[in-house]
Parts: structure tokens; C-alpha cells; sequence
């Protein structure tokens, strides 16, 4: 049996205990604790901490979530640090970050594979124990065959009684984690650990919803319409599903927002293609250039604070999301959700 050591969080006084092969943050998430974190791969500090007292082993001593001003004072990422004894640390908690399910490490088996585009698949794993208990536009980490460190990717689908944890999953060339994906069989079986993130629907939200998804960021997008679509009470919600890609080769996701069954006119499915010449050659006469120009001359920068926005994908598109939605149109913060696929 694996050991396990009590950690304890200076400024709470909270505590709760930690297998030796977890993760911290990841352990205290577990035991329903709101330890602050945001992307769980390393790379973007909310989950920083300081060791008062006991032993840690810093499972990824590169990790660009830390700066050198953040090593010079001896801070460490929770969720690249294990425990290898009892251990009193410092570290932001929040309410916000209080798990709505605490999450579970299990095998996963992957049951179905498809192809979207060249180079985007979806994937279904099966859990073992029967667990899939999430939020739409959560998240979950995947631990592959000879890969360091667990990959984290939004689930496409939303929590169901089955066990079913579906991805939509881009290619990185030369990418380890995705590599290793690619190479799966269905019957192959994997850990899976899950879920995390708070770019979750807000059911209780009254507005309509705009999606914006980039590249790989179209799975947590369809989850959020899925879940609108099965949630009680958001019948006279719109959801408009932005989603870009670089040639109309790329793009995916009308057919299964169309799946839904909703009216045309109630879940509206956007494609915007962001190079000139791929839609030239594709004959494509969508609208070209990226994603957030498209939010803006379709829905407006005067209406947009009207909406719930959630939006994921690389960090480019991000930024430019969050410029023209929080800075250019101020939409309330709160109204904005988002994970970055660092
Ligand atoms: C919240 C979130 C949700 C995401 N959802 C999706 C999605 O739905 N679909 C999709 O296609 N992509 C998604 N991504 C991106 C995805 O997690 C990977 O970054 C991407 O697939 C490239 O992985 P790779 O292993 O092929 O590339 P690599 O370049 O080998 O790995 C990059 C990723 O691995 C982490 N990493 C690298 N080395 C280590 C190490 N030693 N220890 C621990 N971690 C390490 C990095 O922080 C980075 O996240 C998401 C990312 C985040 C943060
Ligand atoms: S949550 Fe640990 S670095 Fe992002």
C-alpha cells in the first residue's frame, strides 16, 4: 500500500493527507480542500507554495510556472511537488477553488477512437469504477505510457451515469503526451485523474452564452453546449459556439452541436478560418481571420456584456479574447471564463 503523510496548510490550519505518488495541490483537491491552482501542468504559478516544515520532492524542476525571483525565494508548484514526509506548508485556498466533485485517479479504457480532421481525434475512455462525475468544461489529466508528468485535456462530453470521459484531441508534432495518445489502441488503458477547472457552465446564469474555442480548445465548447442542453431551467438560453481554425480542412464541430437537436437558431455554430491563402485554395467563403473578430462584428462589443462568455484554447487566442471581452467591450469578470492550454 502506498504511504501516505499528513500536510498541513499554515494559515487555515486545515489539513489532509497526501499519498506519497500524489501530487499536493492534487491531494488536497481530493479531500475536497479549495487549494488555488489553474492549469495543474506547471505552467502557469497559481499553485505556488512554501515549505515550512517537512520534505518535498519537486517532481519537475524546470516547470515554467516558476519564475527565478520564485526559486531564488524557495517556492515550489503544488502540482509538481509530492510529499516524502508530514509537512506544514504555506499556500492560498480559496472558496472558489473548493472542488464541486472531489477528483479520483482511475484506469481508464479507451473504448472508442474517431477522426475529426488530420490531426484532431475523439476519444472515449470507459472508468472502471463506473466514476464520471464533472461539470461541463471541466478537465482532466491524463497519464500516459512513458510519458513525465499527466496531460491535462477538457472533456468533450458532460457527466453522465455510464463512466464516459470523452476527448477532443489535437496532434502537437513532436508533442510527447498527444504522441503517445495517437499511438493507444482501443482496450489499451490508461490512468485517468479528474476533474478539475473552474471554466465550468454556470447553470444558475441568466444570459445567453457566447463560446469561443480555438485549435484544440473545441471539447470543453460542445461540453458547455451539452450541458445547456441538458441542464433544467436553460431552456431559453442561445449558446453561439465560435470556434477557429486555420483552413476550413481544420474545422470541426457543426455536426455535433448540431446533434443536439436544438433550433438552428437558438445554438448557433460559427467557423472563422484564420489563413488567407487556405481559404482561398478551399474556395471558402466563411469569414477569415481570427476568432475574436468574429465574435465582434457578429454578436458586438456594445452587446457582448449581455453574455456568460467561456472560452479556451492557446494562449494567444486568450489574450486576445480576454482584451476585447474584459478591456474593449467590459464584460464583468465574473462573466468571464476561461483555461488556457498551456
Ligand atoms: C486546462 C487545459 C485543458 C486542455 N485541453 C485540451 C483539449 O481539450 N484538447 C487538446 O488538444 N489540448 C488540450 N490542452 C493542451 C494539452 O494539455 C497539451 O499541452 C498538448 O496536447 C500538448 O501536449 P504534448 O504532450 O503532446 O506536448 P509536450 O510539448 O510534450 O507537452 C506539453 C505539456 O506537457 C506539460 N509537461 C511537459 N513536460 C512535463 C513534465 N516533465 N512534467 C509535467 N508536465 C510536463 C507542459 O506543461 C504542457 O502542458 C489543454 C491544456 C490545459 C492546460
Ligand atoms: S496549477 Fe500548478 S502551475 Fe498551473
Amino acid at each position: 500500500m502506498t504511504a501516505s503523510y499528513k500536510i498541513e496548510i499554515q494559515q487555515t490550519g486545515d489539513s489532509f493527507d497526501c499519498a506519497a505518488d500524489d501530487a499536493i495541490l492534487r491531494g488536497g483537491q481530493r479531500a475536497g480542500l479549495g487549494l488555488s491552482y489553474d492549469c495543474n501542468v506547471g505552467g502557469c504559478g497559481s499553485c505556488k507554495f512554501e515549505v515550512v516544515e517537512g520534505e518535498i520532492e519537486n517532481m519537475w524542476e524546470d516547470a515554467p510556472g516558476l519564475n527565478p525571483r520564485d526559486v531564488k525565494r524557495g517556492k515550489l508548484l503544488a502540482c509538481q511537488c509530492r510529499p516524502k514526509s508530514d509537512a506544514v506548508i504555506k499556500m492560498i485556498t480559496m472558496d472558489e477553488f473548493v472542488p464541486q466533485t472531489n477528483p479520483q485517479r482511475f484506469a481508464g479504457k479507451l473504448e472508442m477512437i474517431r477522426d475529426l480532421t488530420s490531426d484532431i481525434r475523439e476519444f472515449r475512455f470507459k472508468s472502471a469504477n463506473g466514476f464520471s462525475s464533472f461539470q461541463p468544461g471541466q478537465y482532466a489529466l491524463l497519464n500516459l505510457p512513458g510519458v513525465e508528468g499527466g496531460r491535462a485535456y477538457s472533456m468533450s462530453n458532460i457527466g453522465n451515469d455510464d463512466g464516459s470521459w470523452e476527448f477532443i484531441i489535437r496532434l502537437v508534432p513532436d508533442g510527447k503526451g498527444t504522441n503517445a495518445l495517437f499511438k493507444l489502441n482501443e482496450g489499451d488503458e490508461i490512468e485517468i485523474d479528474g476533474p478539475y477547472g473552474m471554466a465550468y457552465l454556470r447553470t444558475d446564469a441568466p444570459r445567453d452564452i457566447v463560446c469561443i474555442g480555438g485549435g484544440s480548445g473545441l471539447a470543453p465548447m460542445l461540453s458547455i453546449a451539452r450541458g445547456v442542453a441538458a441542464a433544467d431551467g436553460m431552456d431559453d438560453v442561445k449558446v453561439h459556439l465560435f470556434y477557429g481554425a486555420r483552413g476550413p480542412q481544420d474545422l470541426c464541430g457543426e455536426e455535433e452541436l448540431k446533434a443536439l437537436g436544438q433550433s438552428a437558431d437558438r445554438f448557433i455554430f460559427y467557423p472563422a478560418v484564420s489563413i488567407p491563402e487556405m481559404a482561398e485554395e478551399a474556395g471558402w467563403d466563411g469569414f477569415v481571420g481570427f476568432v475574436h473578430e468574429f465574435v465582434r462584428e457578429s454578436i458586438g462589443e456594445d452587446k457582448l456584456p449581455n453574455h456568460e462568455i467561456y472560452t479556451c484554447g492557446p494562449p494567444p487566442m486568450i489574450n486576445a479574447v480576454m482584451q476585447m471581452a474584459a478591456v474593449d467591450a467590459k464584460v464583468p469578470p465574473l462573466q468571464i471564463h476561461y483555461d488556457s492550454f498551456l
